[in-house]
């Protein structure tokens, strides 16, 4: 037994036979980041983030949908929001929560999508001769780039519009009142340029989050082509609710239904 042991230890201690190939040593990573340099890991990210921010553009849909209820609710709502957990936090600790993981799930997914194309890129640095390519991705698929950047500067439009208050007067008459969410919104979208440029990024939207939840699926392995009809219903179905719904408002404001 002991013979053994110091045999093992002899082996282990004494370096590889001249010509042996020896891997070469890597450095230890802490496995999710080892994970995330991988494609597969980097879609994972992708989905898991997609799916957070899908929730998000859901909930945020419906609560709009206060606006049809009155100024008084629409505003109560976004009070309400503020308000989350008082009093066991402080007032708009948690929405602050909450927009610290929605910043850190819009960051990892462009970030995801960003090194993900570089990676393809690198895989493939002679371009594909036919266009057969482009026949078999859908529309969908081929402009998920450019959905996700008109999406992006949208937000950045948005939050300008209606949580900084920086352009909501910019082209109209009103002025960007701290607390009437409600006023805000009519006020932004009686002008017309900026109800129809709603409309138009809500539809890259609808694109991108059609092909996003098509893809999820596959990103995460769940995947069978007995479901492909499903998964196929529910991304219509989702990408299709949140279209209608936020479409619905700058015409409601431009159509006087929804109006001060
Ligand atoms: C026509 C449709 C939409 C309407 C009427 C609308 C309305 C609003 C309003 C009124 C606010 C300010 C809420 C407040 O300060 O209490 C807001 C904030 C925000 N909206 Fe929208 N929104 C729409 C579509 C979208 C879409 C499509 C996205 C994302 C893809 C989005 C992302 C955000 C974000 C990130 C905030 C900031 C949330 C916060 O800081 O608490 N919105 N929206």
């Amino acid at each position: 037994m002991k013979g053994r042991l110091q045999m093992a230890q002899a082996i282990q201690s004494r370096g590889p036979v001249t010509g042996t190939a020896v891997a070469p040593k890597r450095r230890r990573r802490f496995f999710l980041s080892d994970l995330y340099s991988t494609a597969v890991g980097k879609k994972y990210v992708m989905a898991i983030t997609g799916i957070m921010l899908l929730g998000f553009v859901f909930a945020h849909m419906v609560g709009n949908l206060k606006m049809y209820l009155g100024a008084e609710d629409f505003n109560h709502y976004a009070e309400f929001l503020r308000e989350l957990l008082v009093p066991i936090l402080p007032r708009t600790v948690a929405l602050w929560l909450l927009r610290f993981g929605l910043i850190a799930a819009v960051l990892l997914h462009i970030h995801a999508a960003y090194s993900l194309t570089v990676m393809n890129r690198k895989a493939r640095s002679v371009k594909y001769q036919s266009a057969r390519d482009y026949q078999v991705a859908s529309f969908a698929s081929r402009t998920m780039r450019a959905t996700g950047l008109i999406v992006a500067l949208f937000v950045i439009w948005h939050l300008a519009d209606l949580t900084w208050g920086t352009v909501n007067a910019v082209g109209g008459d009103g002025t960007f009142v701290r607390g009437d969410a409600y006023g805000n919104v009519v006020r932004s979208f009686e002008r017309v340029p900026v109800a129809v440029f709603y409309i138009l990024a809500n539809i890259a939207l609808g694109v991108h989050l059609f092909h996003g939840v098509w893809s999820l699926f596959q990103s995460m392995g769940w995947s069978n082509p007995r479901f492909n009809k499903w998964r196929r219903y529910l991304a219509i179905g989702f990408a299709t609710i949140i279209v209608v719904g936020n479409v619905s408002f700058p015409i409601a404001v431009l159509a006087g239904i929804v109006g001060e």
